[in-house]
């Protein structure tokens, strides 16, 4: 029976999961949800996004050239490696591959769902480990998650503050369970310190269904990435300095997998004017898929466009950078990322902003040392179709230096430093395709939590040992929505 005086559905964490989970359970017909986020500030990693979001097949992706994209669902359990080889249970098989269908099936309509709400994303790229372009964002200046993430928080404004309130610098602490069912989550505990003094600010509680969005712990270096991954200590990351709050579902008896997952994007900047910062800007992956390569004393030494586990492994397998070694700073890798002027024009928004930055230069072909002149020569007889790549890579995005023969020597084209940094965890709460957080293990007969659901990083099982470029805002939209959805409609049934 419709509960005439419906809780709140309550989400925690504002990033792009939280915010898609808050705008569906509205959409769905709850009467109100309340956001609570830890930080000052709405958008956790979602807002840093630079490449884009996977969609497949969309109206954005050009068909007549590379046919209809029906290879997503292949290439993300390609991907998800020995997590999803033939030497794995049949039983985790089948709920690794059904989190994936719900994936990749739903893709295309959470591109709609953006662009209905207006985003823009027409502007479509391949990236690593995908066997066609399918990343999407805008042709303008913003990047995806600040432009998705933007115009989500403003949708969710517009339903006023009686339907939508965000509360920031409000850290979930417990979630509550029913005394009679303790299996079942009613709710949760937090601190909002702008409320009294932080050291004694009593716990607030709120009463409702919850969707869990807290993000990974790419960010958590001393705590969650030092318990799982103690051999990547000394690596910078792309993520927020931020603990994990994996434990608050773990209390509830949610269960985690995959936690020893972590990914290394092979593409972290290093700052000249600062190498070493831990926290450092991403080079977005779509600079390669439009074009760019990847120089290791002017030698290319990988296919640029292979999984980030791939391409990140075989730099990681070269010495580190000689003036690191010793000091006790961070480790890192002695990379040179170039742009042609191709690649530099496709990715024009972002170049702008990195050379502002100084994370990238110009400088004029001939200015580059011979060993490097001599690999691009070599390169552009590969782009022109003249012989195979030593490495295999096949897509050369917007390449256009030697494309025709000649090989302009005044041409400027784009360097700045990379290096391996960590980027992401795969691993989270077992979760199934209803988005509901489980309290069984991977494989064994579900066991879903009452009155919790969760979304994007903090969940674990889809993507395995290596998760595709753009698809962790995909994930964020496609669970998301899915756990606003059921979370409303557990808010509209609740006992009154
Ligand atoms: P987040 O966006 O991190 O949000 C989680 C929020 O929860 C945070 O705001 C945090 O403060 C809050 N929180 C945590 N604990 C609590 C608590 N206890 N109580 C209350 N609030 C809490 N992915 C792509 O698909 N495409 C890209 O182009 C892309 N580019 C990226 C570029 C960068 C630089 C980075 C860092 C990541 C990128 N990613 C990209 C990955 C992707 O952005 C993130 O994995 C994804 O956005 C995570 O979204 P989320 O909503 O799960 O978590
Ligand atoms: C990037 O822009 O390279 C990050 C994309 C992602 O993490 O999906």
């Amino acid at each position: 029976m419709a509960n005439p005086n419906p809780p709140p559905v309550i989400v925690v964490g504002a990033g792009l999961a939280g915010l898609s989970a808050a705008y569906s359970a509205l959409q769905a017909g709850s009467p109100s949800v309340r956001l609570l986020e830890r930080a000052a500030k709405p958008g956790g990693n979602s807002i840093k996004a630079s490449s884009g979001i996977n969609g497949a097949p969309t109206k954005y992706q050009n068909a007549a050239k590379y046919g209809v994209d029906n290879s997503f669902w292949d290439d993300t359990v390609r991907s998800a490696g020995t997590r999803l080889n033939a030497t794995v249970a049949e039983p985790i098989k089948k709920q690794r591959q059904g989190l994936i269908s719900t994936l990749t099936t739903r893709s295309a309509a959470a591109i709609d769902f953006l662009v209905d709400l207006g985003v823009d994303l027409s502007v479509v790229a391949q990236l690593g480990g995908h066997s066609k372009p399918r990343t999407h964002r805008g042709a303008g200046k913003t990047p995806p998650g600040a432009s998705i993430v933007t115009t989500l928080l403003a949708k969710l404004k517009d339903q006023g503050p009686d339907r939508f309130s965000l509360v920031t610098e409000a850290e979930v602490t417990k979630l509550l369970t029913s005394s009679s069912s303790p299996t079942t989550v009613t709710g949760v505990e937090y601190r909002n310190p702008q409320n009294a003094d932080p050291a004694a600010a009593p716990p607030q509680t709120l009463h409702g269904p919850v969707v869990f969005t807290t993000g990974g712990f790419g960010g958590d270096t001393h705590g969650l990435l030092a318990q799982y991954r103690p051999d990547l200590s000394g690596l910078p990351s792309t993520n927020d300095p931020r603990p994990g709050a994996h434990a608050v579902l773990s209390a509830a008896g949610a269960r985690l997998v995959d936690m020893e997952s972590v990914q290394i994007h092979p593409t972290g900047f290093v700052d000249p004017a600062s190498p070493q910062t831990p926290v450092k800007f991403l080079a977005a992956e779509m600079l390669r898929g439009e074009g760019g390569v990847l120089l290791v004393k002017g030698k290319r030494v990988v296919n640029e466009l292979e999984t980030r586990e791939k391409v990140s492994g075989v730099i990681m397998g070269l010495t580190q950078a000689e003036e690191e070694e010793g000091e006790g700073g961070l480790r890192q890798w002695d990379v040179q990322l170039l742009l042609d002027p191709g690649a530099t024009e496709a990715a024009a928004g972002h170049v702008g902003f990195y050379l502002w930055k100084g994370l990238l230069r110009k400088v004029k072909v001939s200015e580059l040392d011979e060993t490097t002149r001599e690999t691009l020569r070599e390169y552009a007889a590969v782009v022109r179709g003249e012989k195979e790549d030593a490495f295999g890579r096949v897509s050369f995005g917007h390449w256009r230096l030697g494309a025709d023969g000649e090989f302009d020597e005044d041409a400027e084209v784009c360097v700045g430093r990379v290096t391996p940094i960590v980027h992401f965890t795969m691993g989270g709460a077992v979760f199934n395709e209803q988005a509901q957080i489980l309290s069984s293990e991977l494989g064994e007969e579900e066991k879903p939590i009452g009155g919790l659901w969760g979304a994007g990083e903090i969940t674990g099982g889809i993507h395995g040992d290596n998760r595709l470029g753009g698809s962790s805002l995909l994930e964020c939209v496609v669970y998301g929505r899915i756990a606003g959805e059921q979370a409303a409609k557990a808010a509209l049934q609740a006992r009154a």
